[in-house]
């Protein structure tokens, strides 16, 4: 098992798979964003699948594919199906902004894609348009209906809660949510590259408290997947809404995931410089040994926390480059 320096167990690897997106949400990349990897930098399946089985022997049983948008990458299903077949890896999930997600939702359950994460942030047509830069509601909420069809359960949707943007929508989203068997992730905005700063920063303390009273809810029972949202349900159970509050109520005590980036960069926290290059290794003719000890070392360097308040100039990279 991956244990930092801390005490903490690292069992989930988040891998970006492309740094392109077709959308430009206002919080992860900035429009007219040039910085994007060269192509050959980038992993190609064989190199993903190396280190993910590195990844694997040392412990971790969680992958999730992000990006950018993750279904952007030609053949992604076919690098699924590689990945939710190494020994130990037991859960094998998406993030996605959805856009696409009508036409690859059934080969991604075929390929052994476990849990879909889907962004959408409002349910008001032009509010979307503003937020992500392009007439993407239609197709958001085709690729869900899509997602649904194809069997997967649960399908968690992320709205980043944006003051004076979509704040008025919580309710209606989790209504929306709560009828459709869709887990809402309230998210509060980080501070990361120039994006997701500033005015729109909405605290979720609040608005968790509003919920509550608005739909009776109570603590949730139940794990629901391996990442840092805390969960109440309706009280028939039937429902969750899960509250993931970087700002105001961080949990990097337990924290439990590293993110590899598109060009085999290894991130040890999302609010942090710190990184290990491990592309030099796989294209070096480094052994197994070797890429598993350089992994074990990086994860040993791993910050304990971020310091996007104490220090909120300092992360440089956009959401899109790391990997949401
Ligand atoms: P599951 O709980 O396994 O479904 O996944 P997840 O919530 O970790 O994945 P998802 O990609 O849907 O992440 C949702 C949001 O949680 C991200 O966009 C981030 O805003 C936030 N988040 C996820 N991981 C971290 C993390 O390690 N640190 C911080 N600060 N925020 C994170
Ligand atoms: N702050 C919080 N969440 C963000 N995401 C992207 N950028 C940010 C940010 N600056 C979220 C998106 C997506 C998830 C993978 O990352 O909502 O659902
Ligand atoms: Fe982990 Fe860093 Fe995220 Fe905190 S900010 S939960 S330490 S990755």
């Amino acid at each position: 098992m991956l244990r930092d320096r801390f005490g903490r167990s690292i069992d989930y690897l988040r891998l970006s798979v492309t740094d392109r997106c077709d959308l430009r949400c206002t919080y992860c990349l900035p429009a007219g964003f040039k910085g994007f990897e060269e192509l050959e930098s980038w992993l190609m399946f064989d190199e993903i699948e190396r280190v993910v089985a590195a990844f694997a022997r040392l412990g971790t049983s969680r992958v999730r594919l992000t990006g950018g948008e993750p279904l952007l990458r030609r053949g992604l299903p076919l690098l699924a199906a590689r990945l939710s077949s190494l020994p130990g890896i037991r859960d094998l999930s998406l993030s996605t902004n959805g856009t696409t997600l009508a036409r690859h939702a059934h080969a991604l359950r075929q390929a052994g894609v476990g849990r879909i994460n889907v962004s959408l942030d409002s349910l008001d047509r032009s509010c979307m348009a503003s937020i992500t830069g392009r007439d993407s509601l239609p197709l958001v909420l085709a690729g869900l209906r899509a997602a649904q069809e194809a069997g997967f359960e649960p399908i968690k949707i992320n709205m980043v809660a944006m003051r004076g943007v979509n704040e008025s929508e919580i309710e209606d989203m989790a209504a929306f949510c709560i009828e459709r068997g869709f887990v809402l992730r309230l998210i509060e905005a980080m501070p990361v590259g120039d994006t997701g700063r500033g005015a729109s920063f909405l605290s979720l303390a609040l608005v968790q408290a509003r919920l509550r009273e608005r739909f009776a809810l109570v603590p949730q029972a139940v794990e629901l997947g391996g990442g840092p949202a805390r969960y109440l349900a309706t009280p028939d159970g039937r429902a969750s809404i899960g509250f993931i509050t970087p700002m105001s109520q961080h949990f990097c005590a337990t924290c439990n995931r590293v993110r590899l980036g598109v060009d085999g960069t290894l991130y040890l926290c999302l609010g942090q410089d710190d990184s290990v290059a491990l592309r030099p290794l796989l294209r070096g003719g480094a052994s197994d040994g070797e890429l598993e000890a350089a992994i074990r070392a990086a994860v040993e360097r791993k910050p304990q926390r971020h310091e996007f308040e104490e220090r909120p100039e300092k992360v440089i990279r956009f959401m899109a480059q790391t990997g949401g």
